[in-house]
């Protein structure tokens, strides 16, 4: 018999308890949640003229009869540097094609918001058309924009779609001859998340959302240090207007010679205060994460020299004016230009990404000093290697508690089984030393990171098992998040991925629903379940956990049996009357290979049953290879 104690409360479970960790890997943000469809928008990618084909004139071969186009490096600004000329001869001969990001979602009826800025030059070319058109190159809506004066504009018109498809393109046509400029050139479906202008893609922020996410953690991840310092992800360019922030090479452009990605950028469209904006909107504690002056130490853990950290320690003390300062403040007032006067209220920062060693220990004890100088009240988050067992991980443990560090961030890639075998990692953590933000974990079917990895219900179970260990450990463990996040099936770096998505279409994968169950029934009050006095992490292939949730008067099992068979269960509660009847959700397969996909989004996803109670007693049966949560009202 199973015995849950109502009657003491461990700890509160944290409402950052069950969170969501965000980067741009896997085309995450560009051609992802940000919905723009147009890749390389302002021509400012390395090769300006990436993602542009112009099909009917070919520098190689100088077929230059029809018209072509010329980047214009013009170095107004660091962000903006490049504009193209596009010269007509042939009017509706020549063509310019943006091609997407692995092509552009349009659905029929849907309604897209084109702009550009342009300027003409020499010459009459008095109209542009924009069509949309298919895979096999028909157009499936258009829209012509008139052309005026030779000063620099932004033209605004809208797009209907009359058909739907996965891999549309935005064809460009001329009406007269000579010269026109532009810039910008930008399509956006007109519903978005919120409805906001430019805004994130709905599906997939819905997704996040039905989560109920504690916390939004964000940019990253290896994006954040960069390969390089030059390359690191600077919070401060990626703020004001759209056109001003500096684009940047993705550090997961080419970082797998299996899966190279030339044309991953970030444009920075989703940027710091989109992020806050989204943590808002799904009440989510906004957790932003910098550099500490290491770059990746993967790649050239280029360091930055400790008497030069002063700006990198000052992009920390601004980014919390930014968020919290009155408009009265430098950061503040542009955060309140940016349409937020309200301050976004943010508690935690994150100092450093799976960063480790006496140089890491060195730079984060001078940015604790400055940010607990200024803003007492914040909480940092500090960083630990990558190896959960490893030598570094201990030194950075031992050296982080002595300074008293709030809150450690630890990441655990690892097969399946290991997480089954440690459920009970934090049964034995100091009581006393920081608490721990498991920030990044996945169970990896194959190898870490290996293209071959997938989402099956032997590494969801898997994760589900050692969740109920990170829970039981709620008094040490107050956040929690899968990652990676999000992967473009056609776009992706890294697997596994929580959620998969293509320009049109998106799902959870079973360790989603996985996530979901725990998060959407986190409770308020960690209480005990145990069998004997112990509790469950394994034996007999059992798993538990057991929360009270104070708002809606009930308790909230959950139950993971890894085994290959039925196993029975009798719950006996202590210190609280239970009601005769209870609702379960079932998660499972019976094949561990079993995956969601897009031809079967929800093949694993909860079951919901009613179930009686008998004098108190809970006496069922949990299917083989399931988590199931069992929710009692007291
Ligand atoms: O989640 C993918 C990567 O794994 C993250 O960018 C990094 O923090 C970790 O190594």
């Amino acid at each position: 018999a199973l015995t849950v104690d109502a009657s003491e409360s461990i700890a509160p479970i944290q409402p950052t308890m069950y969170g969501i960790f965000f980067e741009d890997i896997n085309f995450a943000a560009d051609g992802g949640l940000y919905a723009e469809m147009v890749k390389n928008r302002g021509f400012e990618f390395v090769d300006p003229m990436m993602g542009w084909q112009q099909p009917n004139s070919d520098r190689h071969s100088m077929n230059l009869e029809s018209g072509f186009a010329t980047a214009i490096k013009s170095k107004e600004s660091p962000a903006d540097q490049t504009y193209i000329q596009v010269l007509v001869n042939k009017p509706e001969g020549y063509e310019l094609i943006n091609e997407g990001f692995r092509g552009m979602g349009v659905e029929s009826g849907a309604e897209y918001l084109l702009s550009f800025e342009g300027a003409k030059g020499e010459g009459e070319v008095s109209q542009v058309v924009f069509t949309l058109i298919d895979e096999s190159g028909k157009a499936i809506g258009s829209t012509t924009v008139d052309l005026s004066g030779t000063d620099w504009k932004v033209y605004e018109a809208s797009i209907k779609a009359k058909a739907t498809s996965e891999k549309a393109k935005l064809k460009l046509t001329f009406k007269g001859a000579g010269i026109v400029n532009l810039d910008m050139v930008s399509l956006f479906p007109k519903d978005t998340w919120m409805g906001r202008e430019k805004g994130l893609r709905k599906d997939l922020v819905q997704l996040l959302n039905d989560l109920d996410p504690g916390f939004l953690r964000f940019p990253g991840g290896c994006i954040v240090e960069g390969r390089t310092l030059a390359r690191r992800y600077q919070w401060k360019k990626t703020v004001g207007p759209i056109e001003d922030r500096e684009i940047l090479v993705n550090r997961w452009n080419t970082e797998f010679a299996h899966r190279p990605t030339p044309d991953y950028f970030q444009s920075f469209g989703l940027g710091f205060f989109e992020y806050f904006q989204l943590a808002e909107d799904m009440g989510a504690a906004p957790m932003p994460i910098l550099s500490c002056g290491m770059a990746c130490q993967f790649n050239t853990a280029e360091l930055v020299p400790m008497d030069q950290l002063d700006p990198y320690i000052q992009d920390a003390l601004d980014l919390i004016e930014f968020a919290n300062g009155d408009v009265s403040t430098y950061w503040g007032k542009l955060r309140s230009d940016m349409g937020h006067p309200e301050p976004f209220n943010m508690k935690y920062i994150g100092i450093g990404n799976e960063q480790w060693g006496p140089e890491y220990i060195k730079r984060f004890k001078v940015f604790e000093k400055a940010i607990k100088a200024k803003y007492p009240e914040i909480i940092i988050i500090s960083g630990s290697g990558p190896f959960p067992d490893g030598e570094h991980f201990e030194y950075g443990m031992e050296q982080l508690s002595e300074l008293n560090s709030e809150i450690v961030d630890e990441h655990y890639y690892r097969p399946p089984n290991w997480f089954r075998e440690n459920a009970d990692r934090y049964d034995s953590y100091d009581r006393n030393g920081p608490k721990i933000f498991a920030g990044e974990y996945a169970a990896q079917s194959v190898a870490i990171a290996s293209p071959d990895n997938r989402n099956n219900w032997s590494c969801a179970l898997s994760e589900a098992a050692f969740m109920t260990g990170l829970e039981r450990n709620a008094d040490v463990v107050v956040m929690t998040s899968y990652a990676p996040l999000m992967a473009h099936a056609e776009g992706w770096q890294w697997t596994p991925d929580l959620i998969w998505f293509n320009n049109l279409e998106s799902y959870g994968t079973a360790n989603y629903y996985v996530q979901k169950l725990f998060s959407n029934n986190r409770g308020t009050d960690l209480i005990s379940i145990t069998e004997e006095d112990s509790p469950l992490t394994g034996q007999s292939d059992l798993y538990a956990s057991a929360v009270k949730d104070a708002n809606t008067n009930e308790l909230i099992i959950k139950v993971v049996n890894t085994s290959k068979s039925a196993q029975e269960i009798d719950l006996d509660f202590e210190g609280a009357k239970v009601a005769s009847k209870a609702m379960s959700y079932t998660l499972r397969s019976d094949d561990p290979e079993a995956v969601n996909s897009f031809e079967s989004p929800k093949g694993i996803s909860p079951a919901a049953a009613e179930i009686s109670l008998s004098k108190g007693r809970l006496r069922t049966s949990v299917p083989s290879e399931a988590l199931v949560v069992y929710k009692v009202k007291i």
